[in-house]
């Protein structure tokens, strides 16, 4: 597909690897004009950029860590001056508790103070703070703004252990309808991946213990009995910054395999 995102100038957060990375070379496949890829590792955010003018765009590479504010007014100014606008933002990175600590015990009783802010600050505030600075921008652009927020079915339904997560992604998916509400007409929408095949989800199924165990329970629920595939979220993600959504704000889209879809368990 060519097109739905043509002459567009994109920041995409999170883009030096997984879900991150395959939107950034996506938006460049279906015509962005350039791609901001940004991510707190330079040079797996170099390598995403590479692969992002490979696929016909303009890209830059921007070094920031979201959990400190000026590193993401600074990332928003690079990403504006650097190609002159913006037209869309995708706020995609994300962790998890075991992104900051080794202990089985994370359960809502138990969950260390200093996980729970961790993970609150790259989840959700920096998702607002990243909003907050691009907004005026995203305004001024006439080439139909959008932002698109990276949610999770943790988000919509509980799961043990990564009660951060859970809440900071439910967040997520409320911040997309108030800033759908207060940035109108820019557009703003979220995704909620179920189980996707990124470092981020083998470093969690590694986390447990007994990763193929973790990986075969994940996927139990699903209809579709495989991890989900990054360029698969990829394609939703673009299509909702694309002028082909231009009827759709304040929504979010669950991309999870089945797994919401009952309360079963296959055999
Ligand atoms: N993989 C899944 O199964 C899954 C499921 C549901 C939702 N998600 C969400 O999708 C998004 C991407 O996940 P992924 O699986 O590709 O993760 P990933 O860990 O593979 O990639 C995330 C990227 O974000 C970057 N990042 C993390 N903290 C950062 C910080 N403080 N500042 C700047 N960059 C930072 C990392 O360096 C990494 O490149 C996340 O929001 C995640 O919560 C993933």
């Amino acid at each position: 597909m060519t097109g739905s995102l043509d002459g567009k100038s994109v920041l995409v957060t999170g883009a030096g690897r997984g879900i991150g990375r395959e939107i950034a070379v996506e938006m460049a496949r279906r015509g962005a004009a350039a791609v901001a890829v940004a991510d707190r590792d330079e040079e797996t955010a170099a390598d995403t950029a590479d692969h992002v003018r490979d696929a016909g765009a303009r890209a830059e590479a921007i070094v920031c860590d979201l959990r400190v504010r000026d590193s993401i007014a600074d990332m928003v100014t690079g990403a504006v001056e650097g190609f002159g606008g913006l037209d869309v933002l995708v706020n995609n990175a994300g962790v998890v508790e075991t992104s900051f600590t080794a202990d089985p015990d994370r359960g809502v009783d138990t969950l260390a103070e200093e996980v729970w802010d961790a993970v609150y600050e790259v989840n959700l505030k920096a998702v607002w703070l990243t909003t907050k600075f691009a907004a005026p921008h995203l305004r001024r652009s006439r080439r139909g703004p959008a932002i698109v927020n990276t949610a999770s079915v943790s988000g919509l339904t509980g799961f043990p252990n990564a009660p951060a997560y859970g809440v900071t992604k439910a967040g997520v998916i409320h911040l997309t309808k108030v800033t759908a509400v207060d940035l109108a007409p820019v557009r703003c929408n979220c995704f909620c991946p179920g189980v996707i095949d990124t470092p981020l989800a083998q470093g969690f199924f590694a986390a447990s213990g007994d990763r193929d165990a973790m990986e075969r329970e994940l996927i139990a629920p699903q209809l579709v009995e495989r991890l989900g595939r990054p360029e698969e979220v990829a394609g939703l993600a673009c299509f909702l910054a694309s002028d082909e959504a231009a009827f759709i704000t304040g929504s979010s889209y669950v991309i999870d395999g089945g797994a919401l879809a009952w309360l079963g368990v296959r055999d």
